[in-house]
């Protein structure tokens, strides 16, 4: 394959940013971790008898989950109201309803918010939060033209979130993503406002998570931390002139390459255990932590190509996010980038679990992508390319490409290496087949 075009493209700016910062919830981290929820909430200031609501939906109800929270938080002396309604990837009218709920339930809203669940229930619970504190719909918060751009005043109560998958980093986000389907795209309440104040990261809730999702959620984690130790440097971007200019995704730092090597060490080591025995908690506290870790990087540092490429595929295709990631990311964050820094990715090829001994920078890249090829075909639950995820052949490549530089330019822009639209086709072309099915 060649890249060749990217030659031409404008290369990044660079000036010289010196100071970077890091927004984290408070984070509590271990099994049964669960059990402190109401201890973290009085360390939030939350008192005597108040009530909160628990966001969350069917299926983490079905397992138990809600109910092991609620009965935990009304043994504490809270309050605690369900709502388990939370839909995959929200759409607007799916949080419209949950603000329903609270304003039919209270005059002023809850005295907190828990959010259960994977990257939706938890962006769900992230939103109404939001929303009920500042007033107004979700359109009032999304950038124009979709919405109105307002910006977000209050936090509002404490919220806290409690993921039962291992993967989306939407405990520590500013974002809550929201799916716009009449336009078939994704909008996202971004500010530090939407921020949850506190994770609780519980092992034993992710233990009834199928092998599909868990593959998926491992994938988008193992997306998280690659992309975040490949991604331009945070001192590569001018300097910004107002502190509160400073991009979200505002490159890699010292301490977001610490969590990505580790994160790629712990998710390529337990995800083949955590997808074939689910109860193994071993597995499933590592997969955690290395979602967590992965997070702490790729969404600060910023997520690159695989990740904007992914945003028109799932928007089109109705794909999940993970999956989609698994399918995109050898082409793109492997083959693609790697050019832009070799030794970079042959340090990834060795933390990964790859002997490279012997070889060239180039070689371990390459060994790497096999690696992780290999992981996809041991996990037995993804799919081989774009043709099997979504049935997706050459003749939808041109759109693709031309709505990931038209819609993802926030992402592109922080990619290692630049891209044109002949490029990011080029990278969708390798990413039909990843192996032969
Ligand atoms: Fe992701």
């Amino acid at each position: 394959m060649s890249y060749d075009r990217s030659v031409s493209a404008d290369s990044h700016e660079l000036s010289p940013e010196t100071v970077w910062h890091i927004d984290m919830p408070e984070i509590r981290f271990g099994r049964d971790a669960t059990d402190e929820l109401a201890f973290q909430l009085r360390d939030l200031g939350v008192e005597g008898t108040a009530t909160g609501l628990v966001i969350t939906d069917e299926g983490v109800a079905d397992a138990g989950h809600a109910d092991r929270v609620v009965a935990h938080l009304k043994d504490a002396g809270l309050g605690a109201d369900l709502y388990d309604k939370s839909e995959r990837e929200p759409s607007i009218s799916a949080i419209e309803d949950c603000l329903s709920f609270v304003r039919e339930q209270t005059d002023n809203g809850y005295d907190f918010y828990v959010g259960l669940g994977g990257g939706s229930c938890m962006d769900t619970a992230k939103a109404t939060r939001a929303i009920i504190a500042n007033g107004g719909s979700p359109l009032d918060y999304i950038s124009e033209p979709t919405g109105d751009g307002q910006s977000l005043t209050e936090s509002g109560p404490p919220l806290v979130l409690l993921p039962t998958t291992a993967g989306t980093g939407a405990e520590i986000s500013p974002v809550a993503i929201l799916s716009v389907p009449e336009k078939e795209i994704k909008e996202a309440i971004s500010s530090n406002h939407v921020r949850a104040d506190a994770a609780v990261l519980d092992p034993t809730l992710t233990t009834t998570l199928p092998p599909e999702l868990t593959a998926r959620t491992a994938m988008d984690a193992l997306g998280h931390a690659i992309e975040g130790y490949t991604t331009h440097e945070h001192d590569s971007l001018l300097r910004a002139s107002d502190p509160a200019e400073r991009p979200v995704y505002a490159g890699r730092t010292q301490l977001t390459e610490m969590f990505s090597e580790k994160a790629i060490r712990l998710l390529s080591g337990s995800a083949r255990t955590a997808v074939h025995n689910g109860d193994d908690l071993d597995a499933r506290e590592d997969m955690l932590l290395g979602a967590l870790f992965g997070a702490i990087s790729g969404l600060t540092a910023g997520a690159s190509l695989c990740h904007a490429m992914a945003y028109p595929v799932g928007n089109k295709y109705h794909t999940y996010h993970g999956e989609t990631i698994a399918v995109l990311t050898p082409a793109s964050t492997i083959d693609y980038n790697s050019a832009s820094d070799p030794a970079r990715f042959a340090r990834v090829a060795e933390i990964f679990g790859v002997d490279t001994a012997g070889m060239t920078n180039r070689e371990a890249a390459n060994a790497l992508k096999q690696a992780y090829i290999q992981l996809q075909q041991d996990l037995n639950v993804l799919p081989s390319g774009l043709t099997e995820l979504a049935g997706i052949t050459e003749e939808d490549i041109d759109w693709l490409a031309q709505q990931t530089v038209d819609t993802q330019e926030r992402l592109l822009r922080c990619n290692p290496r630049p891209v044109t639209k002949e490029d990011v086709a080029d990278v969708f072309r390798d990413t039909l087949h990843n192996w032969e099915d």
